[in-house]
């Protein structure tokens, strides 16, 4: 598939980030469906890269930002670009994160079919919640 690379997420990713997590799909996927707005995005791209350990990732293939994820606890979430998906980067990227973070959980809401069958090839332990 290419030459892929985990690195952590800076500050210059907040555009990319931002972008990311507006998106429709990638909302309606998430806890908080809400628009973020700019400024608070920012706010919490400072807060998280100030902590010992963000756990903040960006995900590369042939040097391009292609998805990301984000450890909290023993929690795992991701997120592929939107332009990317179903091209199995998710799997590629779960099963480089299993390896290296090791049996994390995703919580994965019952009608994201993708994010189940990713995160149970990776070997996560998957909780579902209710939609
Ligand atoms: C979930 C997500 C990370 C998957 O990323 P991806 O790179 O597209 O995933 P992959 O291509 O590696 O694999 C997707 C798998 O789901 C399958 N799939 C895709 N759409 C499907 C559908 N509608 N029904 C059933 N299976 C589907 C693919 O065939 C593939 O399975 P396979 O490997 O057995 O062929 C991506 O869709 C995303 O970012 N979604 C929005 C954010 C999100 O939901 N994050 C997870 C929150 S827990």
């Amino acid at each position: 598939m290419g030459h892929f690379r985990i690195r952590p997420a800076t500050k210059d990713d907040a555009r990319l980030l931002f972008g990311w997590r507006n998106e429709e799909s990638t909302r309606m996927m998430s806890k908080n469906k809400d628009t973020v707005d700019w400024n608070d995005h920012v706010g919490w791209l400072d807060r998280r890269l100030a902590l010992a350990d963000p756990n903040l990732f960006i995900f590369e293939l042939d040097e391009k930002p292609v998805a990301t994820f984000r450890i909290d606890g023993e929690d795992v979430s991701y997120t592929v670009a939107p332009e990317q998906r179903n091209r199995g980067i998710a799997k590629l990227m779960l099963n480089e994160v299993r390896s290296r973070f090791g049996r994390l959980r995703a919580q994965v809401y019952a009608d994201n079919v993708p994010s189940i069958k990713v995160a149970q090839t990776a070997g996560f332990e998957v909780v579902i919640i209710d939609v």
